[in-house]
């Protein structure tokens, strides 16, 4: 009885727990991944995607967190992950101590937004910030390889659509 019990309380528990942990109170409609057509330049689509993975380290008592990860950024739902992204990177030691201060985005130049730069080898190589020369291709660490996995090529080009249309929250 009891065992039948206590088994009835977990189950109700981690059902309860996946709920509030995967939908970030954004709406159930958003979950943009289980489209048939992959990522779209939308922030709900892209946050389901993949930026969902990037709170494994930037978010307040994040497993990987370390004291020298990035301060601003926090990705624990859809919708401190835009606030976050629309301010500057802060925390940051050693070499990529240069882009302290750096906006992760800058609306419609997908080309100088830090966020593209730590995800796109081609953006990291081809950036040139005019008020912060110091925040080049050796401090710009690849965010990918934390993350394990890499981001899909149609990720990437959403994400520049995305930039390039204004940022929004969509
Ligand atoms: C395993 C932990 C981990 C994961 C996962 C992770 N980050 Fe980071 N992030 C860090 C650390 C640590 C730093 C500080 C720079 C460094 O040590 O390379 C950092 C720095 C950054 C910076 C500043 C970049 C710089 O070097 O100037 C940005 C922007 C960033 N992360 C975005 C992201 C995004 C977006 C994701 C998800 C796609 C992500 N991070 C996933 C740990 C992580």
């Amino acid at each position: 009885m009891n065992r039948f019990f206590l088994g009835f309380a977990l189950t109700a528990g981690i059902a309860a727990t996946a709920c509030t942990s995967t939908t970030g109170g954004a709406g159930a409609d958003t979950t943009g991944g289980d489209g048939a057509s992959g990522p779209q330049p939308h922030f709900a689509s892209l946050y389901a995607d993949y930026f969902n993975k990037c709170g494994q380290c930037h978010a307040p008592g994040a497993v990987g967190a370390t004291s020298t990860t990035e301060k601003s950024l926090d990705f624990s739902t859809q919708a401190t992950a835009y606030a976050t992204l629309s301010g500057n990177a802060s925390g940051l030691t050693g070499n990529q101590a240069g882009c302290n201060g750096v906006a992760f985005i800058v609306k419609d130049k997908p080309a100088s937004s830090l966020v593209l730069a730590v995800l796109d080898s081609a953006t990291r190589s081809a950036i040139a910030l005019t008020a912060t020369p110091s925040c080049d291709t050796n401090a710009i660490s690849d965010m990918a390889l934390k993350v394990g996995t890499q981001p899909s090529a149609e990720f990437i080009g959403a994400l520049k659509t995305w930039i390039q249309n204004g940022a929004l929250n969509d």
